[in-house]
């Protein structure tokens, strides 16, 4: 598929979501909420903030080519997974995993660092074509090309447009 790395973004984003939702719902089903910010953040890392990466690198294809889309994904999913698991046990009390939520949010920083630089990053190549265009001839050139030229100079000049 064209693309596939927005593809991979938005299969991360649903899975996160769904689990996002179900925790949502188990929340709400228990009448206890403790894990609430586990649960939002889940569902606004997970979701809102992956699907917006993903929209990002679909909307711009020149930027999803090279490694960099791929460690965003990777780190951003990997520290948004760890987040959830770790922030609930310490929001019911596990205070001992809190070394593991600090750990999880670096890691999903690190993903925004690395986001940062695809954004900013001139695309591989980008400055060749910009040369290349700086020096193309204009199109309303009355004179076609020099194959033309040199087809006058031998005496057929032959057009065929
Ligand atoms: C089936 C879907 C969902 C269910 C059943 C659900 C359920 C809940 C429940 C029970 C709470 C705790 C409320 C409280 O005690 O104050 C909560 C909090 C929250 N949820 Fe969801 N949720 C769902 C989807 C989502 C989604 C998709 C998002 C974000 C994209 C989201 C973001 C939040 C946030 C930010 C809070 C914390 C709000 C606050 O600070 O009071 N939820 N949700
Ligand atoms: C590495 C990333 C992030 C870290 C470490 C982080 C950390 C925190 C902390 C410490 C709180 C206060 C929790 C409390 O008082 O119980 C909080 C609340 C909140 N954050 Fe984040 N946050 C992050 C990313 C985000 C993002 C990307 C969004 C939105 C797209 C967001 C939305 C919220 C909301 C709505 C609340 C209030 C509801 C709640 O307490 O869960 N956060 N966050």
């Amino acid at each position: 598929m064209r693309n596939s790395i927005g593809n991979l973004y938005f299969k991360t984003a649903i899975v996160l979501l769904l689990t996002g939702m179900a925790a949502g719902i188990a929340m709400a089903a228990s009448g206890n909420h403790s894990i609430y910010s586990a649960h939002a953040h889940l569902n606004l890392l997970g979701f809102v903030v992956t699907s917006i990466y993903g929209g990002y690198f679909t909307m711009f294809p020149a930027k999803a080519a090279g490694p960099l889309p791929k460690a965003v994904l990777g780190l951003h999913a990997a520290g948004t997974v760890a987040m959830f698991p770790s922030l609930s046990l310490v929001l019911l009390g596990h205070e001992a995993m809190e070394p593991v939520v600090a750990v999880a949010s670096i890691i999903v920083f690190l993903g925004a660092v690395t986001f940062a630089v695809a954004v900013f990053r001139e695309p591989k190549g980008s400055e060749g074509i910009n040369e290349r265009s700086k020096q193309a001839k204009p199109e309303t050139s009355w004179w076609p090309d020099k194959s033309h030229e040199a087809a006058m100079i031998f005496g057929f000049a032959h057009y065929q447009n």
